[in-house]
């Protein structure tokens, strides 16, 4: 262990800052900046990211702790998704070229081939009270219906609301993890939120089940001695919501694939697309990437929509190793002449509360959609997934991904050299028809800035 001097010493060298919270934005830049060899700059450059309306840059500030500046997202739309029978142009936040080339390109081909279907099967969330307890169970079990009564007593006041909406808890079940640790019991609880994402309607629930646990252990007649000892160790919503399910499904006739590569039919198209999902589902390295490829577009729409992707992220990937092994959430039939391509995953999505009214943009986002339901959303993010991972497959098993991927990167590898618009116009031209390759951008790039002598580089360097 280390002596408290020699931390203070190891924590000093480290440069470790004491009550940075507590400083005001300026101060916070200030500080900051002395880490960069030129700090003036540094501040100079983050301010320019400030929001010119102080009152919009306070709503940003607010979200988060200590912040200094803004740090900005492309906001791209994807057009002409076609959606049980209805159009939408979806909002998308994503910094990765190609993503939105790619989800608009797969909605215009959806949209001539009957557009996606969807149906949400299922909306239910999940909380946890975890406690420890050393008593008897059968006991315990036979007073559940007592208990239950008294917690969901003791959260009216929250829950009111909720139920007038059509919501509030659904169940609340004891769960016996004694042979996994013990002593260790679970309330495992489901909730109906309907159209927000209701963590703080769920946490607050629990919390408020945890003091009514501890005093009915407390209260009741039927426990006596260490029996009346519980310790709750937390009260958290799960971000697994396997009960939250929405599908989104395309389908067309082989023939209609035919358009998709010049050296191929659609019977050819669709056999090679089935392999590569059917790899997708028995290869752990594959299936992690394929299923990106959905989240690139679920995000996207999570982030301009203000729900929380990493919720939605680490729920997908959960769900992606329900049975034990992780694989595809996509799956394919290519039977009678047809093509069934289906994605079938949990979407934890809200469209009022948190961020999604708070957010400017995120409003915006939401009103562009015609201000949806929350099931309405999970059907469009759904959509938005299985067509970036219908495009990602479709570019994979044809022409590969470099291609297009490269021809969206093209602008960022000419920004890294501060090319100009007339630069920029050549260097489109030029790679054309050519491979782009980092390299091969800034040899361009040296030709057009000085012809002669990079002739003479390119000849030294033969
Ligand atoms: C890149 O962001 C996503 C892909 O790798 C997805 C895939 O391989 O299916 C293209």
């Amino acid at each position: 262990m280390m002596g408290l001097n020699k931390k203070l010493a190891f924590l000093k060298k480290k440069e470790i800052i004491c009550g940075f919270s507590k400083l005001s934005k300026n101060q916070k830049l200030a500080l900051i900046s002395t880490h960069f060899e030129n700090p003036a700059e540094f501040i100079k450059e983050m301010k320019s990211f400030f929001h010119d309306d102080p009152e919009k840059q306070k709503i940003f500030d607010e979200f988060s702790e200590n912040t200094i500046s803004n740090f900005y997202f492309p906001y791209g739309i994807a057009p002409n998704f076609l959606i049980d029978g209805k159009v939408y142009h979806v909002p998308m936040v994503i910094e990765e070229s190609s993503v939105v080339a790619a989800a608009s390109k797969s909605a215009k081909f959806w949209s001539d081939n009957g557009g996606f279907h969807t149906e949400i099967i299922s909306t239910v969330k999940i909380g946890q009270v975890h406690f420890i307890w050393n008593g008897n169970v059968d006991k315990l079990r036979s007073l559940m219906p007592d208990l239950k009564e008294r917690l969901i007593e003791s959260t009216r006041h929250i829950t009111s609301n909720m139920e007038q909406r059509g919501g509030g808890i659904l169940d609340i079940e004891l769960v016996d993890k004694t042979d996994d640790i013990q002593d260790y019991f679970q309330l495992k609880v489901t909730f109906e939120t309907i159209d927000s994402m209701g963590a703080n309607f769920i946490n607050t629930c629990l919390e408020e089940f945890a003091v009514e646990l501890k005093s009915f252990f407390i209260e009741s007649p039927y426990f006596t001695g260490k029996e009346k000892d519980c310790e709750i160790i937390m009260s958290i919503l799960s971000n697994y919501t396997p009960d939250c399910i929405v599908t989104a499904f395309v389908e067309c006739n082989l023939e209609n694939l035919g358009i998709m590569d010049d050296e191929l039919t659609g019977e050819q198209f669709a056999w090679k697309f089935e392999k590569a999902v059917r790899i997708a589902q028995i290869d752990t390295y594959r299936a992690t990437t394929h299923n990106k490829g959905i989240f690139n577009g679920i995000d996207a729409i999570a982030l301009a929509t203000g729900n929380d992707f990493r919720a939605v992220g680490a729920c997908g990937h959960t769900y992606a190793s329900r049975n034990g092994k992780y694989t595809s959430l996509t799956d394919i039939k290519v039977e009678n002449g047809k093509f069934h391509y289906q994605l079938t995953m949990p979407l934890y999505l809200g469209t009022v509360g948190g961020l999604t009214n708070l957010h400017p943009l995120a409003k915006k986002s939401l009103e562009l959609l015609g201000n949806p339901n929350a099931k309405d959303l999970m059907r469009i993010a759904a959509s938005v997934g299985l067509a970036n991972n219908f495009a990602a497959i479709k570019s994979l098993v044809t022409k590969g991904i470099q291609k297009g991927h490269m021809k969206m990167h093209l602008l960022n590898i000419l920004n890294q050299f501060d090319a100009t618009d007339e630069e920029k116009e050549k260097a489109k031209e030029y790679f054309y028809e050519k491979k782009v390759m980092y390299n091969a951008v800034e040899s361009f790039l040296k030709s057009l800035r000085n012809p002669i002598q990079h002739k003479k580089i390119i000849y030294a360097g033969k």
